[in-house]
């Protein structure tokens, strides 16, 4: 009864996208992992890009791992991108045939028992449940769950009531059903509960809980604040840029020279850190500008600094003005970039 009223719904209100028109398991899989943390209508554009550009597993797995990046620029939590391009080389490896079910799409590099599930469903047909943020709380809901979904019980008791309501012959449909009447119905904040097909059966509309479930056990999210200082350096039509290494946020982008300081750095600190900076003219380009990511805030700034001589600083790579447009670097350094008047 559940998934005949819910299909019901998605034919009268399910949404027309791109990977729908597809069975196409590789373009799929990249949908699912842009829209795994980015909003559909965001997604979208990125997904027409990323497809245009590398139309199958075969294009991925040729191009470089900076050209990909660059793509993804923009769209945050990067190492999706770099698992993307990594499990593309893994799938040309084994001969090109992209894997036909949950067990196999599960061992390719950044796949979770969602995604394989999203993939084995609307590529295969696969009777497995998709279960996403907008599956644990529809369900949370309407069935009323009340076990915190960050613990084992949570996602157990959601795995279980998804399994049963799924039917195993139309699971595609299914799953993509839940994610729409999710995005669309069963919004986290002010859902649409007058218009839901659910109403009469939902616990928490009934008791009143629609602002408490799903639930999850509070744990104060530590945010760490950290302050860093770049310096675009401009020596002969050439800016000096690194590739930020493994083992902190934004692995693999490019950046301009960075001091990091656990204080807001001073000029003096600027030139202390780089001492071939006295020999150029520097400016700075910005106020402190504020970049929140998921368990972080950064406090940026920027200087501005031209020398008519070539200048070298180890561990950076001068890089023609005129191709920057190659270069993948995070957001934050794209706005410096701009507020310093260059074109990246
Ligand atoms: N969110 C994640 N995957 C999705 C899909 N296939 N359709 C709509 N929204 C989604």
């Amino acid at each position: 009864m559940f998934a005949k009223t819910l299909l019901r719904w998605y034919e009268e209100n399910g949404r027309a996208l791109p990977w729908r028109d597809t069975s196409d398991p590789y373009r799929i899989w990249v949908s699912e992992v842009i829209l795994q943390q980015t909003r559909v209508s965001q997604g979208r554009d990125y997904y027409l890009r990323f497809i245009a550009r590398f139309p199958n597993v075969e294009a991925l797995a040729e191009a470089s791992e900076d050209e990909v990046l660059r793509l993804w620029q923009g769209l945050g939590y990067y190492s999706r991108a770099r698992n993307l391009h990594a499990a593309a080389r893994q799938v040309m490896q084994r001969g090109g045939t992209f894997p036909h079910t949950f067990e196999e799409l599960r061992g390719l590099r950044g796949v979770g028992d969602y995604t394989a599930a999203a993939i084995a469903s609307f590529a295969f047909n696969e009777p497995c449940a998709a279960i996403d943020g907008n599956v644990q709380r529809v369900l949370s809901r309407i069935f009323g769950l009340a076990a915190p979904l960050d613990t084992a019980r949570g996602k157990r008791d959601v795995v279980q009531v998804c399994k049963d309501l799924l039917p195993k012959s139309d699971a595609a449909r299914f799953n993509s059903a839940m994610m729409d009447f999710g995005s669309l119905c069963c919004t986290p904040e002010r859902p649409h509960c007058d218009a839901c097909p659910f109403s009469a059966q939902c616990v928490a509309l009934k008791d009143g809980r629609i602002k408490e479930l799903p639930v999850r056990r509070s744990r104060p999210l530590k945010v760490q604040t950290r302050y860093f200082t770049y310096v675009f350096l401009v020596c002969a039509d050439q800016l000096l840029l690194r590739r930020r290494p493994a083992g902190d946020i934004w692995q693999g982008l490019y950046e301009p020279l960075l001091l990091e300081t656990t204080v807001p750095a001073t000029l003096s600190d600027v030139i202390k850190a780089f001492p071939t900076l006295k020999r150029t003219t520097l400016q700075q380009t910005s106020l402190a500008l504020r970049h929140q990511l998921t368990h972080r805030l950064i406090i940026a700034q920027a200087f501005c600094a031209t020398s008519p001589l070539a200048l070298s600083v180890e561990g950076y790579q001068p890089v023609s003005l005129a191709e920057l447009s190659h270069y993948a670097m995070p957001q934050l350094v794209v706005r410096l970039a701009q507020q310093a008047g260059l074109a990246v």
